[in-house]
């Protein structure tokens, strides 16, 4: 609710004084008239049946007097009329409500239709972005409710339509892990250039390119439009700024483990897709895919 300040305050007092003095003015008037109404009607009567004056003007049989009478109490009625009526409820007071209400009402629109473009301008924006980059940096991660990824070296669940989804959309793509991720698989991912992060100097991978840090891994990757971030919990610490989306896997469970993932601070991480999928046979927990983009 919109608060009233100081100097609202004090226009609208000022106004209904001058409203209420130009009703007292309005009633005086009305009651001055109704005064002149009898002194004259008396008057005219006087002098039409007492003194006979112009007793032979007459009209449809009726004297002056009597015409001079029913045409004033009619402008008399009006008056009560324009005093009571109309001045009272459709003064250029309520006019002014009338068109404020109109004016409120036209703005809200305007707002709201203001609001509607300017979120519909920063979805084309964001849209258009993501677009003409050349390069969009993915995090690739599957995580407990908790945010645990993994412990003593290892995954902790087997999801096979998680597996499936992972290696659908890093196929062709490099594929870049820490020293320690690489080495708790049995070999390099297939189909895919594997890109190692060591901080050793003479690390030796079999099937991939061995890199000193996340910067030279990117560079590898230059020429890559999606470069994936696989893992694990240091690298994905180090990764979270410079990545543009991030695909999760959430499973619905609470895991302990060594490893975990960064928390998604959802000012900076828009979710944009959001799959859920329950527990089966071949699943032993619910689990959502949820797409985020990084807000610009
Ligand atoms: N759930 C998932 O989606 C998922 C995905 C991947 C991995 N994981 C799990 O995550 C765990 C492994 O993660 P982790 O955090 O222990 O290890 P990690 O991130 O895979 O690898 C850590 C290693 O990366 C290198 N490194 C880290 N920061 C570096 C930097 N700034 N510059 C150069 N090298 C750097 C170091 O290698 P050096 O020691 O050789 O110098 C470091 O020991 C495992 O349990 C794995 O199963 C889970």
């Amino acid at each position: 609710m919109k608060v009233k300040s100081n100097s609202d305050i004090d226009n609208e007092q000022i106004e209904q004084l001058e409203y209420a003095q130009k009703r007292i003015r309005q009633k005086k008037f009305l009651y001055s008239h109704f005064v002149f109404f009898i002194f004259g009607c008396a008057i005219s009567s006087s002098l039409d049946y007492i003194f006979n004056v112009g007793s032979d003007i007459t009209l449809l049989d009726y004297s002056w007097s009597f015409w001079i009478v029913f045409c004033w109490f009619f402008i008399l009625i009006f008056h009560v009329f324009k005093v009571y009526v109309t001045d009272r409820f459709i003064n250029s007071r309520w006019i002014k409500n009338q068109k404020n209400k109109l004016i409120n009402i036209q703005q809200k629109e305007i707002e709201s239709i203001k609001e509607k473009m300017q979120l519909e301008s920063k979805i084309k924006a964001e849209v258009e972005f993501y677009n003409k980059k050349s390069q969009l940096v993915t995090i690739i991660v599957a995580a407990s409710e908790n945010n645990i990824i993994g412990n003593k070296n290892k995954l902790i669940w087997h999801l096979s339509n998680d597996l499936r989804r992972f290696k659908e959309l890093t196929k062709g793509h490099h594929v870049i892990m820490g020293r320690k991720t690489f080495e708790s698989m049995p070999r390099a991912l297939p189909n895919r250039t594997n890109v190692i992060i060591t901080r050793k100097k003479d690390y030796i991978a079999e099937n991939a390119i061995v890199t000193n840090s996340l910067e030279g891994a990117l560079s590898i990757a230059s020429e890559d439009p999606q470069p994936f971030i696989i893992g694990g919990g240091e690298i994905y610490k180090i990764a979270m700024d410079i990545s543009d989306r991030i695909e999760l896997t959430r499973v619905h469970h609470h895991f302990e483990g060594d490893t975990s993932f960064p928390n998604i601070d959802k000012s900076k991480w828009a979710e944009t897709k959001k799959i859920t999928n329950k527990k089966d046979d071949n699943h032993n927990y619910d689990f959502t895919f949820i797409t985020y983009n990084k807000i610009k």
